[in-house]
């Protein structure tokens, strides 16, 4: 079954004008990710025609490098080819700055160049700095832009930072980092970047719930059995062994995109509209319900996994390049949250993550409770399955309903199918990109989509003492070959609870 739009409502949003300065314009996330994001906005015409963007990193490149550069390696990145006559035009407002991150006058300098954009090219003094750039380098970064008083624009207009995950190793650095940033800047000037956040699904998962009336009346402990939220990555580290030896799946992917997940399912409709803090207040309120998990019980709710050799030539995480003998690292962890609120009491929230699974999948899935019928017939109706809502995230996004269906014929046989909507059968082309969405939420001021700063520390309170719990405990870390759904403790682990992971494909 398959399901077509039939309407369509259209809000076009275009950016103010501004500067966008992208601390650290000469690495990766710039040329895969930002400028391709930078350009399809401009080509869809949501760009200001005042846009300037201004790079700023250590290496010793000139403005034409710099633009070769970005459109070479930008059209290997972005979802459409960049077209050279269009990028011509674009690229005549960037400019590359050579400074270290350290270095004051690289900031004088900056200073000195917003100031001569702005008189000179309307940007109205508006002003959006990016950190793409290692989390140490944020610390001097946001300093540095304090001292040579870039915090605020002279000219009036707003100044606003992009911050790119991670936000802190642990709770104290987040803690820190909040401080540093709350130093320079006001909260409302904050935006902290969780692409997972961007990606249509998952706003999607706001219009679903709250813009239909027949889920959120069935949104809670009484009709739903429990939640299931899986990322599976099918990719093992890829050569950066030594980054993840310091972050390990919970780092990776729980504390931050996982538990944006978890709080977008489980929140409240937010009071008086979706404004941006509307929306967060009840997201930080979900976080605030979760039941914390004490150290000394880690083992009882938590199981960590790490990958051996497979399929194919796939190295065992311990032979990647960068990963200590002795790594405790995991690349896989499984996790029971219980949230304490009267709509979710006793509705466990399953959250599994992995690396070199079989598939890349990310997805929400909702078990309802079944059927009161199944508790007193035998026959063909004890074996119907449980409805299940899921919502598909990455790739092939889209939301499934499975339910009970008889088999055609004599027989009064029953069996689950599923009712599916596909974005792409539904609107057909591609989706924006997640960076599109977010950076010209940025440049528009809308920050709902961005993380808070208690978000950030709740997240954290609970996440922190899992890992101390595991350190403490010297939890075990089970194996799974590569290539297969974690370990065979994971599986006994929700299998406890008389449930089972869903089957992704
Ligand atoms: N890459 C992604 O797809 C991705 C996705 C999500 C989040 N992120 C986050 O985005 C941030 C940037 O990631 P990335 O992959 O782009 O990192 P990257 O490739 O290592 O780039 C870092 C940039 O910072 C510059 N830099 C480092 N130290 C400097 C210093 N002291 N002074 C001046 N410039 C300095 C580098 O210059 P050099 O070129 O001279 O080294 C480079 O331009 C990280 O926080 C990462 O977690 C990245």
């Amino acid at each position: 079954m398959s399901m077509r739009t039939t309407e369509r409502v259209l809000h076009t949003r275009t950016s103010d004008s501004c500067t966008i300065v992208i601390f650290g314009a000469t690495g990766d996330l710039t040329r895969r990710k930002l400028v391709p994001a930078l350009y399809n906005l401009r080509r869809e015409g949501l760009l200001h025609n005042n846009i300037t963007i201004l790079g700023f990193a250590r290496r010793d490149w000139s403005d034409d490098y710099f633009r070769t550069l970005l459109f070479d390696e930008g059209n290997k990145h972005s979802r459409v080819t960049m077209a050279e006559s269009m990028w011509h035009e674009f690229a005549q407002r960037i400019s590359y700055i050579r400074s270290t991150f350290e270095d004051v006058e690289g900031y004088q300098a900056l200073a000195q160049q917003l100031d001569d954009i702005d008189t000179h090219s309307g940007t109205a003094g508006n002003r959006l700095f990016y950190l793409a750039t290692p989390p140490e380098s944020y610390e001097d970064i946001i300093r540095n832009l304090g001292a040579a008083g870039l915090a605020n624009s002279a000219q009036g207009g707003w100044t606003r930072i992009i911050v790119e995950k991670p936000f802190g190793h642990d709770l104290a650095s987040a803690l820190h980092l909040n401080n540093v940033l709350h130093e320079v800047f006001d909260e409302r000037q904050i935006y902290r970047i969780d692409h997972y956040l961007g990606k249509e699904t998952v706003q999607n998962l706001l219009v679903l719930r709250f813009a239909n009336g027949i889920f959120e009346p069935l949104w809670n402990r009484r009709y739903i059995d429990h939640v299931q939220i899986t990322v599976a990555e099918q990719i093992g580290v890829e050569g950066r062994g030594g980054y993840y030896e310091q972050a390990g799946a919970i780092r990776d992917m729980v504390q931050n995109h996982m538990m944006q997940l978890l709080s977008l399912t489980a929140m409240e409709p937010p009071v008086g509209g979706a404004s941006a803090d509307a929306v967060r207040d009840e997201k930080v309120k979900v976080l605030r319900a979760v039941r914390p998990i004490p150290a000394h019980e880690v083992n009882r709710h938590t199981v960590r996994g790490r990958y051996t050799a497979g399929p194919g030539t796939a190295p065992a995480y311990l032979n990647e390049t960068g990963v200590q003998p002795d790594s405790t690292t995991e690349t896989y962890v499984a996790m029971r949250f219980e949230i304490e609120s009267w709509r979710w009491a006793g509705v466990p929230f399953f959250l599994r993550t992995g690396k070199r699974m079989p598939v890349r999948a990310s997805e929400i899935s909702v078990t309802f409770r079944s059927a009161p019928l199944m508790l007193f017939q035998d026959g063909p109706m004890s074996r119907s399955a449980p409805n299940e809502l899921s919502i598909r995230i990455q790739p092939n996004e889209g939301v499934a309903l499975r339910f009970n269906s008889k088999v055609p014929g004599q027989a009064n046989d029953i069996r689950p199918v599923t009712m599916n909507f596909n974005y792409v059968d539904a609107f057909g082309g591609e989706s924006p990109e997640a960076y599109e969405r977010l950076l010209l939420d940025a440049m528009i001021g809308d920050s709902t989509l961005f993380t808070r700063s208690d978000e950030v520390e709740t997240s954290w309170s609970l996440i922190n003492p899992i890992i101390e719990g595991w350190q403490m405990l010297n939890s075990p870390i089970h194996e799974y070959v590569g290539g297969s759904w974690g370990p065979d403790a994971s599986h006994e682990f929700i299998g406890a609870s008389g449930r089972s992971w869903r089957r992704l494909s």
